[in-house]
């Protein structure tokens, strides 16, 4: 005979079960002893469902019950009847379970938080514990949504002739953009296995390889500092296609984006989605994710400036630089000068050198750090371009560097429209929430990195350039723009792919433009250049970071949440206490000396 019989999961019954009786399995949320009636809220992954013991039972039932303590874990025999007193808030309200048999499989020792109550927990004790915190439905239902939507994935892509492919996790270092870790190799002292920032070379090889369309839900490692939306290892929903362009792949994803917000979440994407040029982006709201569910654009005013008194913005002006602003609308009586001066203490920790502003009171009173300096005449342009009034805040940033400008003021913008509560979410004809969706595109196919002196690759120097841009390859390549694109959601970039070179001749030029030479090709991508010697058809590919879409589509405040087992800012794992020492036996074999 079979040793555990579950009828079925704690949540899953209601009053069609009455009269049946069950076996059940699960953790003792509560129990409450009323005398001689006692109640147990037995939890498992799908619910709740009250047990009720009454006087009519043995008394051997009595002595293992008031055994039970919360966190246990029990098997329970009973009759589904109808309860007495109705429980609303939960779905198995309207029934309980007369106990018949009870069965204790796992005492528990007392937790150091209760699991119903984790939301008053702080973030450190929950992760220590983190088998506890996955314990309360909430937080457990994150994961598995996750799941969900993992399926749906496979699913999806599946349909469309994808073929899963895993890509190893000990490969080669090689250079993309954030810093790797790395695993020493014990066979070959000295030197180093690194960890995948992505399976990007791998995926591009199984294209040289013929299998036309891979997919790979791939963990991903990048040593880099960490944020809200930022782990060091992460997963990806990575796709690499044959034969397409740009469209296909956008079409692709759109496709994607739609099935899984209508199946989990019940919500009407509408496709195509809006499309933005990076240049675009940038310059009306300082940022390649630019969060489009708030105004707040950014204006130029260096026309206005450049001949005015004020030194600091008419001789940035001069040296080529940027005077710009942004209006905060309606915010003058919320914006005190306390909150002023410390917004301005925000920016210069960004990088700001200053923070102008203009504040507009209802009455038509104004303060200003900077009107002083101009006639009234130019302090009219610079309203009138910003089209200011009564009620509202100019803030103007000026720097040689325009793109500083754009991003402080990118960030001002976000940062305003969350402490202000400027966010309009769009609604479906259903009256859900739909996100803010868009791809921006056109990126440049490099940037200048200052430190190093030299262009680097924006994406990773496999990235095609725009056709009709390729002559200006080796002259102008800052004006280069590639076939790339990011995928943002609400303000987020939750995915970024494009089309890859195949022509080696072209991929020379790339090289050379990032002035690799020819021994640091070959050392760095000496496998790849092999391989797309052999036949390579034309490729791209995409990566949905996994994590930050289920965090956006849940409405979760950290990537933290949708991730079983996370590591927190330090990159630390506290239920493990990773990363650990290791004894000196393990890192003599690997020739380590820790100095
Ligand atoms: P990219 O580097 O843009 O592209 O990564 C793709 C997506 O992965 C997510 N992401 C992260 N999520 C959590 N924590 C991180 N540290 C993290 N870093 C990135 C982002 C991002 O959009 N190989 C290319 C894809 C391609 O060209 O096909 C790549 O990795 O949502
Ligand atoms: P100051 O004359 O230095 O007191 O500056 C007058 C005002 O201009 C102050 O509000 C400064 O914060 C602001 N300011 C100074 N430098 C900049 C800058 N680079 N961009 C924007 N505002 C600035």
């Amino acid at each position: 005979m079979k040793k555990f019989n579950r009828s079925n999961y704690c949540g899953m019954f209601n009053v069609s079960n009455l009269g049946e009786t069950v076996t059940l399995y699960g953790w003792v949320q509560k129990k409450r002893e009323l005398g001689k009636l006692i109640f147990i809220d037995l939890r498992d992954r799908t619910g709740i469902i009250q047990l009720a013991l009454d006087d009519s039972a043995d008394e051997n039932m009595f002595d293992v019950i008031r055994e039970i303590k919360s966190e246990y874990i029990i098997e329970a025999k009973g009759v589904i009847r109808e309860r007495t007193a109705k429980n609303k808030n939960i779905p198995t309200g309207e029934i309980e379970v007369k106990l018949i048999d009870v069965k204790i499989l796992s005492e528990a020792q007392t937790p150091p938080f209760e699991v119903s109550k984790v939301s008053e927990v702080n973030e450190e004790t929950r992760l220590k514990y983190r088998y506890l915190e996955l314990r309360n439905p909430t937080v457990q239902e994150k994961i598995i949504i996750r799941h969900k939507i993992a399926k749906l994935a496979r699913d999806y892509f599946y349909e469309k002739d994808f073929i899963e492919i895993e890509t190893p996790i000990l490969i080669k270092s090689t250079p993309e953009g954030a810093r790797d870790y790395l695993v020493p190799s014990r066979v070959f002292k000295g030197r180093f296995f690194a960890l995948p920032q992505s399976p990007q070379l791998y995926k591009q090889i199984s294209m040289v390889s013929g299998f036309d369309r891979y997919m790979q839900i791939a963990r991903c490692f990048r040593d880099e500092d960490l944020r809200a939306d930022r782990q060091p290892e992460f997963t990806q929903i990575d796709l690499e296609a044959s034969f397409v362009d740009m469209e296909d792949i956008i079409t692709l994803a759109e496709g994607f984006i739609k099935k899984i917000y209508k199946e989990i979440l019940d919500v009407e994407i509408k496709t195509p989605f809006r499309r933005m040029p990076y240049s675009e982006a940038m310059g009306r709201y300082g940022s390649d994710k630019p969060d489009l569910r708030f105004g707040l654009e950014i204006v130029s005013i260096e026309d206005i400036v450049q001949n005015c008194e004020f030194k600091v913005f008419a001789e940035t002006v001069k040296a080529g630089g940027a005077v710009k602003g942004i209006n905060a609308k309606g915010l003058s009586s919320l914006l005190t000068r306390r909150e002023i001066d410390s917004i301005t203490e925000e920016m210069k920790g960004c990088g700001a050198k200053g923070l102008a502003f203009t504040k507009i009171n209802n009455d038509g009173t104004t303060s200003s750090s900077y009107e002083k300096f101009f006639t009234d005449d130019e302090n009219r342009k610079i309203r009138k371009e910003m089209d200011a009034e009564n009620g509202d805040v100019i803030f103007i940033v000026a720097d040689k560097s325009q793109s500083l400008v754009q991003e402080i003021l990118g960030i001002l913008r976000c940062r305003l429209a969350e402490k202000f509560g400027l966010i309009k979410e769009e609604q479906d004809d259903n009256g859900k929430i739909v996100p803010n969706l868009l791809w921006v595109v056109d990126f440049p196919l490099f940037e200048y990195d200052c430190e190093e002196k030299r262009y680097v690759a924006k994406h990773h120097p496999f990235t095609s350039p725009i056709d009709e841009d390729l002559e200006k390859l080796e002259s102008f390549p800052e004006q280069v723009r590639a076939k790339a694109y990011d995928l943002v959601l609400n303000g987020n970039e939750v995915g970024g792919g494009s089309i890859r070179i195949n022509d080696p001749k072209i991929q020379n030029k790339m090289f050379s433009a990032l002035g690799f030479s020819e021994e640091e090709i070959e050392k760095r991508f000496g496998f790849l250049i092999e391989a797309f010697k052999y036949g390579v058809p034309p490729h791209g590919g995409l990566a949905f970071g996994f994590d930050r879409l289920v965090m956006l589509m849940l409405g979760a405040k950290s990537i933290r949440e949708v991730i079983t087992f996370p590591k927190v800012a330090s990159s630390a794992e506290l239920m493990t206490d990773s990363p650990g020492e290791i004894d000196k036996n393990q890192l003599s074999e690997l020739g380590i000396n820790l100095q």
